[in-house]
Parts: structure tokens; C-alpha cells; sequence
């Protein structure tokens, strides 16, 4: 080998080096400081951190198979290239230890990645018996939580005790949607007519954001949620407030004017609120006010966002299948003092 294809195959494996030395670092470091909260790469939850492990697995595999073709690519075009006034490159065929080298080899990488994949697959499909059951229905634009034995619908905001397994039963009203939280699950497509599943145990307490993975229309990407994992005492507290029931508004105030325009106006068609109406179509409004987000998750609940958002909801989410209502300020104003009191 000449010195100058030494030289710039030295040149050119220090580049790979390098190249696969960032890719498997710069993650972390995005993570250490601070990072995306929306990423996999921190796993939270034992599924996560399969999934993870797996990813890692295929990635070195990569980075391996990567720089060994490369190499041999470049090696080849400098050590065999036609040089100036020397003979044209002859072209070879046939080399059987080649042949059976490059059929085994790849057979050998290929099992390596498929026995531990397929152990994730079994592994992350099978669902413990002992799991709190929540079944999650997703609507163009926003997701249904209800607790089957609980006795609990909500919407857009997960609640979960940390530490507790969490099975999951994924259906949709509409179109196909994917239900994803990054720090503790993979996702998994949510099919109208088909119930899908999964599960996730994380010990870890806070609130996670959720996303919808699948295309589905004009607010795909306004389809958030979040995932709040709390201690138990603190999530049977929730429970208790959000069965509670709730008081009608004094007649003389702004909130029971707004429970007669809630009443006599469309909301009833699509929401559902104790003793009031029995709408599905949109989310429970029953107790709208113990909720962070309104809209999916776009925006924070307060009066002021829930004002703008029943004023003229398409305008706040592209596409919102609640329209615009044409409801005077008034009107608006004792609508959302009616929804305040739900908590
Ligand atoms: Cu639902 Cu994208």
C-alpha cells in the first residue's frame, strides 16, 4: 500500500471514529443537559428501558457493520483506482470464501439482533394480571382515559400511582391514531374496530408528556397528553375528587346561568357531565376544572384560554370538530364559571 493511501485511510477511519463516537454520545449529552423531554433515550419504566437496551444493541451492530464496509470501500477506490498512464483496473469474478464469508457473517449479525428482539417482543407484549386497567380511546383530537374499575373518565391528563403496573386497552372512535409516551413505552397504533394493548410500571413521580404517533388529520400534532405519576395516597386522593360529586351552582350566580346556557345550547350533544348530559363525542366536561390543559394539552386551564376556546374553538386548534358556537362574551363568561365549579 502506497504512504498516500495510508495517509487518507488513516484520515478516513478518524472521521468514521469520530462520527460513531458522536452519534452514540451526543444523546447523552443532550440529556444531561436538559434535553428533549419528548425522548427515548432516558428511559423511566422497565419497557422503556427493554426498548432501549434493544435500540442500543442494533445501534453498536450498526456502527460496527458501518465502519468495516465503509473502510473497505475506501480502501478499494484508493488502492484500485486507475492511476495516470497505468493499466485499466481488471475486473474479477467468482471467489467462493468470499461469497460464503459475506452469506455467513451478515446470517451471524442477523441472529444477534433477532433473539434479542424477539425476547423484547414477548417480553413487552406480555401484560401482568396484577395491572390497574385504564382504557384509552382516541378521538380526532384528544384522548379518552377511563378507568373500568375506578369508575373514572377524563380526558388528555393520565393519572397513574408510581411503582404500579399499567395495562393499557387502545381503541379509537375515528381514525387510526398512535399512543406514545417516550419515557415509558413504545408506541402502539390505536385502530378504529380493534383493541389494542400495552403496558408500563415506572417508578419514577412527575408529570411525562404523551403524544400522538400516527398522522390522523388536520390537529395530528396538537394530539398531546400527559402522564402523571404520582405517589398512591396522592393518586387515591385524585380518585376520590374525581368521584365526587358535585354541587349545583347557587341560582342567584354567573355559574348557574352558565349551567342553563350549557343546558339548553349544544354542548349537551357532545359532553357529559353527572346528572346534566350524556355527550361522548367530545370530552367529559364532568370535571373539567381539576384538569392542567385544556384543548389537548395545547393550552393551560384557566379562564382565560377556556374563554378564548369556547369563543371560537377552530381557531385555537385547526380543524376542532367543536365549532364555533357564535356565543356572545356574556354567554362565554358564565359557561366558564359554570365549568370552573366542575372540580
Ligand atoms: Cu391522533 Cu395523530
Amino acid at each position: 500500500m502506497s504512504a498516500r493511501t495510508m495517509r487518507a485511510l488513516r484520515v478516513f477511519s478518524a472521521v468514521v471514529l469520530g462520527l460513531a463516537v458522536l452519534a452514540l454520545v451526543f444523546p447523552g449529552l443532550a440529556g444531561a443537559v436538559g434535553g428533549n423531554p419528548q425522548t427515548t433515550l432516558e428511559p423511566k419504566s422497565a419497557v422503556a428501558t427493554m426498548i432501549d437496551g434493544l435500540l442500543d444493541n442494533i445501534v453498536i451492530w450498526c456502527v460496527v457493520i458501518f465502519v468495516i464496509v465503509e473502510g473497505a470501500l475506501i480502501v478499494t477506490v484508493f488502492r484500485f483506482r486507475r492511476r495516470p498512464g497505468g493499466p485499466a483496473p481488471r475486473p474479477i469474478h467468482g471467489n467462493t470464501t468470499l461469497e460464503i464469508a459475506w452469506t455467513i457473517i451478515p446470517a451471524i449479525i442477523l441472529a444477534f439482533i433477532a433473539v434479542p428482539t424477539v425476547q423484547t417482543i414477548f417480553k413487552v407484549a406480555a401484560v401482568p394480571k396484577d395491572a390497574l386497567q385504564v382504557r384509552v380511546v382516541g378521538h380526532q383530537w384528544w384522548w379518552e382515559f377511563n378507568y373500568p374499575t375506578l369508575g373514572i373518565t377524563t380526558a388528555n391528563e393520565l393519572h397513574v400511582p408510581a411503582g404500579r403496573n399499567i395495562a393499557l386497552e387502545l381503541e379509537s372512535m375515528d381514525v387510526i391514531h398512535s399512543f406514545w409516551i417516550p419515557a415509558f413505552a413504545g408506541k402502539r397504533d390505536v385502530i378504529p374496530g380493534r383493541k389494542n394493548h400495552m403496558w408500563f410500571a415506572t417508578g419514577a413521580e412527575g408529570t411525562f408528556p404523551g403524544q400522538c404517533a400516527e398522522y390522523c388529520g388536520t390537529s395530528h400534532a396538537n394530539m398531546m397528553f400527559k402522564v402523571v405519576s404520582q405517589p398512591q395516597a396522592e393518586f387515591d386522593a385524585w380518585t376520590a375528587q374525581q368521584k365526587a360529586p358535585v354541587p349545583v351552582p347557587d341560582s342567584t350566580t354567573l355559574a348557574a346561568r352558565g349551567l342553563a346556557i350549557y343546558r339548553t345550547g349544544l354542548c349537551v350533544a357532545c359532553h357529559q357531565i353527572d346528572g346534566v348530559s350524556f355527550g361522548v363525542v367530545g370530552p367529559s366536561l364532568n370535571k373539567v376544572a381539576t384538569r392542567t390543559t385544556i384543548a389537548s394539552g395545547i393550552y393551560p386551564n384557566d379562564p382565560e384560554h377556556l374563554k378564548a376556546w369556547i369563543k371560537n374553538a377552530p381557531a385555537k386548534k385547526p380543524g376542532s370538530l367543536m365549532p364555533n358556537m357564535n356565543l356572545s362574551d356574556a354567554d362565554v363568561e358564565a359557561l366558564v364559571a359554570f365549568l370552573e365549579t366542575r372540580r
